[in-house]
């Protein structure tokens, strides 16, 4: 589904992604690790065109989109969320999850500027999707509550519905548990096995290795910028490199 090829970011001279290259399969989770640092959001933000890469390139289902603002990249199909949420606070849970159907929102605004018939069809369709998605993620019956009212935990699962709402053909999920206590983190580690059950591709930035173990069925590690292993979990998990790098320290910092 994506293939990067030696993906480079500099940041005023410091490199923050360094020649990275893997690819995502067509329906399979992969777990993006490592030390915070390490690289993990800005990657996520060049795939999502949020940012951009310097160097090296991004294909989508073979096509090359390295270069493409965010917008574009939504429209042929990715979707994420946020490590640090951005949700709209003072729109309505339902009115944050309809902005994920963005290019079919623009469509239906520009139906409504012709006065072409059809718009009130089209609008309540993007309203049942989007009810449908908060359905998904145990929201429904707070669609109509603003965001800023809703607890961290469930704001997490507004902006995983919002990602899920338009069927994307990626998702880029960016820390969907952390600052969650255990029930919020087990609820959305059931969501993302029900995603990936749907058939959904994933690539899932985390730290909780027991939730990165569970769902992943590849692991990709990062350590300064610079993919250091990637494969199967059981493999990566016991790869010296990966141990020194990153449990290692996270052990030692437990
Ligand atoms: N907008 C930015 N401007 C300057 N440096 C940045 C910016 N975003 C990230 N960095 C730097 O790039 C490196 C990687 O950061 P990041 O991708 O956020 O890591 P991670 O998500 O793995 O914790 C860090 O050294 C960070 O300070
Ligand atoms: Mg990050």
């Amino acid at each position: 589904m994506l293939e990067l090829r030696n993906v480079s970011k500099w940041f005023g001279g410091l490199p923050a992604l360094q020649d990275v290259s893997f690819r995502i399969p067509r329906g399979q989770v992969t777990a993006l690790i490592g030390p915070n640092g390490a690289g993990k959001s800005t990657l996520i933000n060049c795939i999502s065109g949020v940012d951009n890469a310097q160097a090296g390139s991004i294909r989508l289902a073979r096509r090359p989109v390295e270069a493409l603002p965010a917008h574009d990249i939504a429209a042929l199909g990715v979707a994420r969320t946020f490590q640090n949420l951005k949700l709209f606070g003072r729109l309505t849970v339902l009115d944050n999850v309809l902005t994920g159907l963005t290019v079919a929102a623009e469509r239906s605004f520009i139906i409504s500027m012709l006065r072409l018939p059809g718009l009130r069809h089209e609008e309540r369709q993007l309203r049942l999707r989007a009810l449908d998605a908060l359905d998904d993620f145990g929201l429904s019956r707070k669609a109509q509550w603003p965001a800023s009212a809703l607890s961290y935990g469930e704001k997490k699962r507004v902006e995983m519905a919002r990602a899920f709402v338009s069927d994307p053909r990626l998702v880029l999920l960016d820390e969907p548990v952390a600052g969650l206590n255990a029930d919020e983190t087990a609820r959305i580690a059931r969501h993302i096995r029900r995603q990936r059950g749907a058939g959904h591709t994933m690539l899932l930035v985390e730290h909780d290795m027991a939730l990165v173990m569970d769902v992943a069925d590849q692991v990709v590690v990062l350590d300064s910028g610079r993919c250091i292993a990637c494969g199967d979990p059981a493999d990566v998990r016991s790869n010296p490199l990966v141990l020194e790098a990153y449990l290692g320290r996270m052990e030692a910092t437990a």
